[in-house]
């Protein structure tokens, strides 16, 4: 029974993707920067076994059904058809992670099925291509291959690295809120902006200025630029979805909590900057110096539950060898 297991790390988008310029291959309508974590990870196993009728999916010891099943499913039907072969699939797939903190993101899970899956299938496949795979599945999971600060350019088939997770040790410092009603879809919402927000355009037109300026400033190190292509991609990108018809809205108090405590902090003259994705919980880069003040004035908020410090994180690895 031929299998094989990869590691994989969450990333964070600092300069984000939202919005589809081709819904049937998931591509990306706009550019986006991230950072891959050096927590939140994902190990997945996949074993190919002839004598299986279905694919099979463990998800943290728990069998999935539904669409959870058909989207690992669909990926490992290109894998599939790449090997010439009929095989359905073992998958056990556990996060380091409490799934129940609402944090379970699909870039780690799809970048590790994406990478455990052609190893198993015996195929030889370079990063691009298993960043294509994970990305067809997840956009933001072809981010998870590389380490460190990744791009993934509008349209493109696959995310490439931009910088070592050692060239700049910031930290990532995610706000864990209390969790609210049951969110939207990111497939979902972002297909209602596209089709009912009349910000989506102007969103659009203004991305790839914030991921120039971020580009740069990830280059030259420098905080001050960085966040502010940060804060700004992150809050038009909310905008557009709370213009949506109905609204796309993400946020708890806690949220904005969190991102008033920061603006608070910056005016006292620390650069902490906010993003906060298709949920409710607030990211806050930092530089390492001011890591702890950060850290401490927001678990001391109500309403967050628990604050998990992240540095740059590595690339996802086949427990036997990296991706190559
Ligand atoms: O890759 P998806 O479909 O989970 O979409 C991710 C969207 C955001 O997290 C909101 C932004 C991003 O670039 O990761």
């Amino acid at each position: 029974m031929p299998s094989a297991t990869a590691l994989a790390h969450s990333n964070i988008a600092l300069v984000k993707y939202w919005g589809k310029a081709d819904r049937l291959r998931n591509l990306p309508a706009v550019s986006s920067l991230s950072l891959t974590l050096d927590g939140l990870a994902t190990r997945t196993t996949v074993a190919f076994d002839e004598g299986l009728a279905t694919d099979e999916l463990w998800l943290n010891g728990q069998r999935q059904q539904g669409r959870p099943l058909q989207r690992a499913s669909r990926l490992l039907d290109t894998v599939r058809g790449w090997a010439g072969s009929s095989s359905c699939a073992h998958i056990r797939s556990t996060n380091d992670f409490p799934t129940a903190s609402g944090l379970a993101s699909s870039a780690s899970g799809f970048a590790a099925l994406a990478a455990a899956s052609c190893a198993a299938a015996g195929l030889h496949v370079e990063a691009p291509r298993v960043s294509a795979l994970a990305r067809a599945a997840s956009a933001s999971a072809a981010r998870s291959i590389h380490p460190g600060f990744v791009l993934l350019p509008r349209g493109a088939e696959a995310a490439e690295p931009w910088a070592a997770a050692d060239h700049w040790p910031v930290r990532l410092l995610i706000a864990v809120t209390d969790r609210g009603p049951k969110s939207v879809g990111s497939t979902e919402g972002m297909q209602r902006c596209e089709e009912t927000s009349p910000y989506y355009s102007a969103w659009v037109e203004g991305a790839e200025a914030l991921y120039e300026r971020a580009k740069a400033a990830v280059r030259q190190r420098d905080l001050e630029a960085l966040g502010d292509a940060m804060e700004q991609s992150t809050l038009r990108m909310h905008a557009a979805m709370h213009a949506a018809v109905p609204p796309v809205f993400y946020w708890l108090p806690a949220t904005i909590a969190v991102l008033r405590r920061v603006w608070e902090l910056r005016a006292q003259g620390t650069l902490a900057y906010a993003t906060m994705d298709a949920g409710p919980h607030v990211k806050v880069l930092v530089s390492p110096a001011d890591a702890d003040i950060v850290y401490r004035a927001l678990n001391e908020l109500p309403g967050v539950s628990e604050v998990l410090v992240n540095s740059p994180g590595p690339g996802c690895q086949l427990t036997d060898g990296g991706v190559e």
